[in-house]
């Protein structure tokens, strides 16, 4: 979802800028541009279409020498995807430049107010109104006028501001969107994620909600709301550069694939401790476990997948009842939480309104709130009460696959803990699941194998209108998360269904030819699984087997193809299945010429409701 960047320096910003926003590129956007002062005033440079649109624009400009600048992609909300929509926009006046990032929701109301002010409004953006508004409001500070400028917003904002009157800085401000500034020596940069600044310094500040923020050459200076100055802690990116960018490989995607085993490993190794899971100093205590009534698991999209392995692996692990729920639809149902339950909010970007909303709405109505999230330091992780970090590195490719492992170890690392806690796991069984645990980046490894099979399935299945994915228990939970990989990445399709759940109406969605792959990795589900795809064969269905029961040796007539993945223990199996379905969306897509990395509607950071 939309991107800023800001540059000033001794450098010229507009290839810092451009950088910096092709860096931002993977959090989907549909225009973009950069604003810069120029000769007094402010330049503005924009376009609809992608940021080598913008750079062939740019060139027409000439020389353009100066040092400070602000740029953007827009993903629309508000107006189509134009160029006249694109940030930076200007105020009335020119002199005053902004980018944001976010909703303004009562910008109709403002814009009612502006209109009566004598401004004209002339884009379909919530956007323009804080130009003029900050025009209103400025009177020689920036800092000043955005202090007073957020009093008239209501919604949420990242917003960066270029003034032609102090044109060597930029002023910067958020309330529910990510914004960070890079500190460099002698230039330093504002953006809405670490990539952006690493090309000046890998040092870095989170700016808080309400935070005003202002950057010029020599120095990063940030003010609360009440304009006083805040000192900030100063964090330092661990991952190497390389880790975001593609190494050789086609795609982000597929590199993050391949990079499973590391961000498996380095979230669990950490959390295994005298062969035990080790979380207290994430806010699980023991005591926490022995107590708690209720966990409630609520995120979104594939964070979702992650958290209903979580509750099948700690329903039976630590017999807790486990509530998993979409996150947009937590916070408006009146949810059955207290100070009794404990709320897991899973996130990989750490970002995601709606997490976010239903984290607050959890920790209002009393309950314990714990976050497990990829990004260090992100909004879930500084407002949940305990953080359990999923260390997958940096994941540009929009479709989440290594974050999502990452998180899926994280759940089995919790099952562990509550049902030691709660006497339900003997010491001995939590040892010999930990081992278990701590043995999945080879096994996830070795899976990995299947790679060229599934590339020839994809060869084969590419062009279908629908694709079925079926599993049981923890296969369903699975299969849900396969579908949604396939059908964001390749656009075909596809729906996740419980095996038994078939026969109650899709079945009559099966015809000649028709895709069903079978994730059939829990033994004592598997005959039951058999009878549901023999039912889907018996009406003219393509079968795809997934399975890691070694000794299971299907009838050759009800599967077309079997991808046989190593054994392991059933609760884990997720882990593993998802290894070739992942492959497979990943080379369906490829195969139908998709824009893997960066599919279509979609953002990698979703910051608006
Ligand atoms: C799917 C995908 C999304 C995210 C969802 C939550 O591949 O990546 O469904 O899982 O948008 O994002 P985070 O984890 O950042 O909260």
């Amino acid at each position: 979802m939309c991107g800023i960047v800001g540059y000033v320096g001794k450098s010229r910003a507009v290839p810092m800028l451009l950088q910096g926003l092709h860096k931002l590129e993977y959090r989907g956007y549909d225009s973009a541009g950069v604003a810069l002062p120029e000769g007094g005033g402010i330049e503005v440079i924009k376009t609809s279409g992608r940021i080598d649109d913008l750079e062939k624009k740019v060139k027409h400009y000439g020389e353009l020498s100066a040092c400070c600048g602000i740029g953007h992609t827009r993903w629309a909300t508000h107006g189509a995807p134009s160029d006249l929509n694109a940030h930076p926009h200007l105020s009335q006046g020119g002199k005053v430049a902004i980018v944001h990032n976010g909703i303004i929701e009562n910008y109709m109301e403002l814009r009612e107010m502006l209109r009566g002010a004598g401004y004209r409004i002339t884009t379909q953006t919530d956007t323009e109104v804080v130009a003029h508004l900050f025009e209103m409001n400025y009177h020689g500070d920036a800092v000043r006028a955005m202090v007073e400028t957020v009093k008239y917003l209501r919604g949420s904002y990242a917003l960066a501001v270029l003034s032609a009157d102090e044109p060597g800085q930029i002023v910067c401000t958020r309330r529910d969107n990510p914004l960070i500034v890079g500190v460099g020596e002698g230039e330093n940069m504002i953006a809405s994620d670490i990539p952006a600044i690493l090309a000046v310094t890998k040092n870095y500040i989170v700016i808080a909600d309400g935070e005003v923020v202002r950057v010029d050459a020599g120095g990063v200076t940030v003010y609360n709301s009440l304009g006083e100055t805040v000192e900030k802690e100063i964090n330092t990116v661990t991952w190497d550069v390389s880790a975001a960018e593609k190494g050789g490989y086609e795609h982000f995607m597929i590199k993050e694939i391949m990079e499973q085993p590391k961000a498996v490993r380095d979230t669990v190794q950490p959390r295994i401790k005298d062969g035990m899971p080790a979380l207290d100093d994430c806010g699980l205590s023991d005591a926490l476990f022995e107590n708690v009534r209720n966990i409630h698991i609520t995120c979104c999209g594939s964070a979702l997948h992650a958290g209903l392995v979580g509750k099948v692996v700690r329903e039976k692990l630590a017999r807790i009842p486990v509530i998993a729920q979409v996150a947009s639809e937590f916070r408006y149902c009146d949810p059955i939480i207290g100070p009794d339950d404990l709320c897991i909010v899973i996130s990989q970007s750490g970002t995601t309104a709606d997490t976010l909303a239903a984290l607050r709405e959890a920790k209002a109505r009393g309950a314990r709130t714990v976050a497990v999230v990829n990004v260090v330091a992100s909004d879930a992780a500084r407002e949940a009460d305990g953080v359990l970090y999923t260390w997958a590195g940096p994941e540009i490719a929009v479709a989440t696959t290594k974050a999502y492992s990452a998180q899926l170890a994280a759940m089995y690392l919790i099952a562990v803990r509550a049902g030691l806690a709660r006497g339900t796991l003997s010491e001995e069984a939590a040892r010999r699941c930990c081992a278990e645990i701590a043995a999945l980046p080879e096994l996830i490894e070795r899976t990995l194998a299947c790679r060229e099979d599934m590339q020839y399935l994809a060869s084969l299945y590419s062009n279908r209108q629908s694709i079925f994915f079926l599993g049981r228990g923890i296969d369903y939970a699975a299969a849900q998360e396969a579908s949604l990989k396939l059908k964001e990445i390749s656009y075909i399709h596809s729906e996740a269904y419980a095996g038994g759940e078939l026969k109650h109406g899709t079945i009559s969605l099966i015809e000649d030819g028709t895709l069903v792959v079978a994730l059939c990795c829990d033994p004592a589900l598997l005959e039951k699984s058999v009878s549901n795809i023999k039912s889907v064969k018996a009406r003219g269905a393509k079968v795809i087997m997934v399975t890691s029961v070694a000794s299971f040796q299907p009838d050759p007539e009800i599967c077309d193809h079997l991808i046989r993945i190593p054994a392991c223990a059933a609760e884990l199996s997720a882990s593993l299945s998802n290894i070739p379905m992942q492959l497979f969306a990943y080379y369906v897509g490829v195969h139908r010429g998709c824009d893997v990395d960066k599919p279509r509607n979609l953002a990698k950071s979703v910051t608006v409701e």
